[in-house]
Parts: C-alpha cells; sequence; structure tokens
C-alpha cells in the first residue's frame, strides 16, 4: 500500500483527490470536460461524492496505484490529473499516467507532475522503477516524458489498442539513480 501523497512542486500541489474537490470535479462534469479527470473517474455528476470519499481512495488502499489531483497553489484550481498504475510490489515497478484540461497546457504542469510523482515514488514510495507509456505519435506526452527525467528504452510495437487501431508505443522509464 502507497503511503498518502502530498507533494509541492513548482506551482503545483500533487495529492489524493477529495471530498473538497466536490465543486470543481462536478463543474468540470456538467461542462462536458473530463481532461482534468483521472481515467475512472466518476461517470456522471451523481457519482462525483462517493467516487470523492470511496472510489478515488482504493487503488492507494488496494496497493494497486494512486489517483492524483494536480493543484495550482495560488489559485486552488485542478489543472489535471496524474497517478500510479498496476504496481507491482515484488518488482517495485509501477506505471505514470497524466492529463491537463486544455486550458491550462503549455505551462509545464504535466513534467512539474510527472517528475515529482516518480520522484516521490522512488523514495517515499519504496518503488526502484517507474514506467511511462506514451503513445508514439503523442508528441506533447514524448516531451513531458523526455524534460521530466524519464528514459526511453524503446518502442513496443502495436502495443495501444484503441478499438479499431492498434498504435506503437513508445516505453520510458526512471530508476532511483536516474534521480
Ligand atoms: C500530454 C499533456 C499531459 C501535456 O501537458 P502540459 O501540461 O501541456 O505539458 P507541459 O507544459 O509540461 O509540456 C508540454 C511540452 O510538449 C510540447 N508540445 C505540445 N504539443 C506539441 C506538439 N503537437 N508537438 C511537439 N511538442 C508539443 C510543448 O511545447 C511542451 O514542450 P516545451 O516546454 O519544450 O515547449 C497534455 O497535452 C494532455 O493532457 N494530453 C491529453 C492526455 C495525454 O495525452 N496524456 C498522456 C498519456 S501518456
Amino acid at each position: 500500500m502507497f503511503p498518502p501523497v502530498k507533494i509541492t512542486s513548482g506551482g503545483s500541489e500533487i495529492r489524493e483527490f477529495g471530498p473538497q474537490d466536490a465543486a470543481q470535479v462536478t463543474a468540470f462534469l456538467a461542462a462536458g470536460d473530463r481532461t482534468a479527470l483521472p481515467p475512472g473517474g466518476p461517470a456522471t455528476t451523481a457519482d462525483v461524492d462517493h467516487w470523492l470519499a470511496d472510489t478515488v481512495h482504493r487503488r492507494r488502499l488496494d496497493g494497486d496505484g494512486v489517483h492524483l489531483a494536480i493543484v495550482d497553489t495560488v489559485s486552488g484550481d485542478i489543472v489535471g490529473s496524474t497517478g500510479l498504475r498496476d504496481t507491482d510490489w515484488a518488482a517495485g515497478s509501477s506505471e505514470i499516467g497524466y492529463g491537463v484540461r486544455t486550458d491550462r497546457r503549455g505551462r509545464g504542469h504535466a513534467t512539474e507532475a510527472a517528475g515529482a510523482v516518480a520522484r516521490w515514488a522512488l523514495t517515499a514510495g519504496g518503488l526502484r522503477r517507474i514506467v511511462l507509456h506514451a503513445r508514439a505519435d503523442n508528441a506533447a506526452s514524448l516531451r513531458v516524458a523526455a524534460k521530466a527525467g524519464f528514459h526511453r528504452e524503446g518502442t513496443l510495437r502495436l502495443a495501444d489498442w484503441d478499438g479499431e487501431t492498434a498504435h506503437d508505443l513508445a516505453a520510458f522509464s526512471m530508476i532511483a539513480t536516474d534521480l
């Protein structure tokens, strides 16, 4: 199981979603904007309270990973989300992901969050290896991975199936000696 996460990095606080986020998360869903919410976030506004009080913490308590909000420390706005998943405690490995609101992109939020969460996971989180997979045609995500200090290990050919087409994935990692 991961310990509770609260990371301050650059102009952001990175922490678990919680009941204090109900108004913002409800507003995102009401506007049809899921870009700041993680995969597996609440499906409708009716699900928000239960998701914030319970579901969002399950991943951490089950040891699979963490769902984290990226919060602008000045405005208090949730600008995106990041997290870890598919943690293999025996191997000491976990996979990182991230997304940033369309209207807040290009300000370094994803780079700051990816680097900070990976550093946290390799120290306080007790892991040895953080994996990052980005579609090989996702130029912004490839740039984030490189800027955040991940090492590109290669290409997982046709490893991502979107329901219609298979895409190559770029495989990156960060290990403790990279810090
Ligand atoms: C990928 C994503 C998280 C980046 O968030 P962000 O906060 O804008 O990222 P940053 O500001 O830290 O860095 C983005 C970098 O990508 C670059 N970039 C953005 N779009 C680009 C493009 N089409 N081609 C090349 N570079 C691009 C930016 O210029 C910036 O690099 P720079 O600082 O050298 O100029 C955001 O675009 C997003 O949420 N996309 C949808 C979800 C997604 O793809 N998640 C990743 C799954 S692996």
